[in-house]
């Protein structure tokens, strides 16, 4: 569904991906491994159309999108959940959910549906649906970031280092969330520097080392074989 072929990067003259070839099938949920600085996040902007690749090609569904305007990549069933979160700090929960809403072809019904959707995958925003988005916690704030992108009913979701900082408990609840999109046939492409929940989350591993993907196998294999994961994340 979502194919990166041979993609070039670059920020001004630094040269950031060499060559990344990664493929995501619909409903599949892929992992993306590797240390920090080595280009992670760089291939999902390059997915969004935030940055665009140089050479190479990025397809979706078999169009290409590389380049192509981040809202126009979004339109297509493309959502990303970035390391920041970018949530709006002033907004209620609420308030914050419904900027995914505001989209052409989704009914009144069909919102309230959505929402309530939501709201059962996620008790603690709908206990908090009222409050500041700003003032939730870490691992809430996640969560509802992933909540909004979800709101768009997207095809695929990038997820970029969504347990980071959070604690054990956060991440078993985000583990939990990825498995009630996994059922609902989302495909996820999950990048992560938490080896664990990757190799247990994930049907298949690509490992990237600076700007390239160093080694790609079904998470079973990674599961079972830990000295590759130890030769190229040293954990
Ligand atoms: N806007 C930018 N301008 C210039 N260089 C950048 C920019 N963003 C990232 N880089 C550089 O590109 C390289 C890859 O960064 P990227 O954020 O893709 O890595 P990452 O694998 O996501 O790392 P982390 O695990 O720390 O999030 C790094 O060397 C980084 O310093
Ligand atoms: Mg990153």
């Amino acid at each position: 569904m979502l194919t990166l072929d041979n993609v070039h990067t670059y920020y001004g003259k630094s040269h950031i991906l060499h060559g990344v070839s990664i493929e995501v099938g619909a409903g599949e949920v892929v992992g993306l491994l590797g240390r920090n600085g080595v280009g992670k996040s760089t291939t999902l902007k390059t997915v969004m159309g935030l940055v665009r690749p140089s050479e190479g090609s990025v397809t979706f569904e078999g169009r290409e999108i590389g380049g192509m305007a981040a809202h126009h990549v979004a339109h297509l069933g493309i959502a990303w959940v970035p390391e920041d979160r970018r949530i709006f700090r002033l907004l209620t929960v609420m308030e914050n959910l419904r900027t995914g809403l505001d989209r052409p072809g989704v009914t009144e019904a069909g919102r309230t549906a959505l929402l309530d959707k939501i709201y059962a995958s996620f008790p603690v925003l709908a206990e908090r649906r009222n409050q500041a988005g700003g003032t939730l916690s870490g691992g809430e704030q996640q969560m509802l970031a992933i909540a909004r992108a979800m709101m768009l009913e997207p095809k695929i979701i990038l997820l970029d280092e969504p347990t980071e900082g959070l604690m054990p408990r956060m991440v078993s609840q985000i583990r939990e969330i990825i498995e009630v999109l996994h059922r609902d046939g989302v495909a996820i492409l999950l990048v992560e520097q938490n080896v664990p929940l990757t190799l247990e989350a994930s049907e298949r591993v690509y490992i990237m080392e600076k700007g390239v993907v160093r080694h790609h196998a079904p998470a079973a294999d990674l599961r079972a074989n830990h000295a590759v994961i130890h030769q190229y994340l040293g954990v």
